[in-house]
């Protein structure tokens, strides 16, 4: 079991992977085992009883929208959906009113936006927590609810010393896995197109991180190479929301980083599994045949996403 000396400094929001001590990830994941297992005996019980989450929205969204209404009605409260029209964040009213207005109406925020500093301002004038559902920066709950679904595969196992391998984008959910994966001593690689790396503060920053856990931290720009002796292969789609422009130049950009079965074999490990993030451009960041292969873990990995955030919804409103 990984763990670390819990700092009981009080956490109101969850922005980044980066501002979460590792002992309290560690607490949040055995938190999200037992609620899931509670869940799986018959039903958990009502601990968020009368408490809303208010669900802000400026991208379209399946997995994260879905999960967290569903989480919050399993755990007895309930979430109101605020649509990109209704709301329009920043633009109908500043975010410090639309933030301090809120406050009075629900105990929790959960925001996806385009802009990172626009969640950061929400918290900063929210006196409720405030939860990034994804930003252009990072994608914490996702990258959180992934660290559980590995620690679910190897059997409540510590993950420290596992390797994962994230081929793609140096984007939101690459720069959440190099946090989670650098506090909780999961060595990672980046591999990426040139140009495409994660910035290198981001860098520096995980590389901080790692020192504390024993992590190791690569980059690389050839995919066959990156992922030899990989225990997790993970992709993400080559233009994320909001780059929609940029598709076709990615398409070209990106091919050699597709995740098919020859990546897979070089990674030499009958044992490896492949995640995404989903939505997947099947065809494009990963194949068919990977996808719905006995390694993808995709789909676990999304319905994941409900257990890992009943315990941050559990930590954070509880
Ligand atoms: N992975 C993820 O966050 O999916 P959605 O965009 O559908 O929420
Ligand atoms: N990188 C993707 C993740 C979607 C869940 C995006 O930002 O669109």
């Amino acid at each position: 079991m990984g763990g670390g000396v819990v700092n009981r400094k009080h956490i109101k929001d969850f922005l980044s992977i980066a501002d979460v001590p590792a002992g309290v990830l560690w607490e949040w994941l055995r938190l999200a085992r037992a609620l899931k297992e509670e869940w799986l005996a018959g039903g958990n019980k009502p601990v968020l009883q009368g408490k809303v989450l208010g669900m802000i929205f400026q991208k379209p969204s399946l997995r994260t929208r879905v999960s967290f209404d569903v989480a919050m009605r399993h755990l007895g409260g309930s979430a109101i959906y605020l649509s990109p029209q209704e709301i329009r964040l920043g633009e109908r009213e500043s975010i410090a009113d639309a933030a301090a207005v809120l406050s009075g109406y629900v105990h929790g925020i959960m925001a996806r936006v385009f802009a990172h500093r626009e969640v950061e301002e929400l918290a900063r004038h929210a006196s409720v927590p405030v939860i990034n559902g994804l930003s252009d920066f990072n994608h914490p709950c996702q990258a959180f609810c992934d660290m559980f679904t590995l620690y679910e595969h190897w059997h409540w196992q510590d993950l420290a010393g596992r390797h994962l391998v994230f081929v793609g984008d140096g984007n939101n959910v690459a720069r959440s896995l190099l946090f989670a994966c650098s506090k909780l001593g999961i060595h990672i690689t980046l591999c990426t197109p040139p140009g495409y790396e994660v910035e290198a503060e981001v860098l520096a920053q995980a590389r901080a991180f790692a020192t504390q856990s024993g992590s190791l931290i690569r980059t690389s720009h050839d995919p066959q190479e990156a992922v030899q002796g990989a225990d997790v292969i993970y992709t993400d789609v080559w233009a994320s929301m909001g780059q929609e422009a940029e598709v076709e130049q990615r398409r070209r950009i990106f091919r050699p980083y597709q995740v098919n079965s020859t990546l897979l074999a070089a990674t030499g490990n009958p044992n490896v599994v492949v995640m995404h993030c989903l939505p997947a451009h099947r065809g494009e960041e990963i194949t068919d045949e990977v996808m719905d292969g006995p390694h993808s873990i995709v789909y676990r990995q999304a319905h994941n996403r409900l257990h890992g955030q009943k315990a941050i919804l559990v930590a954070l409103l509880g």
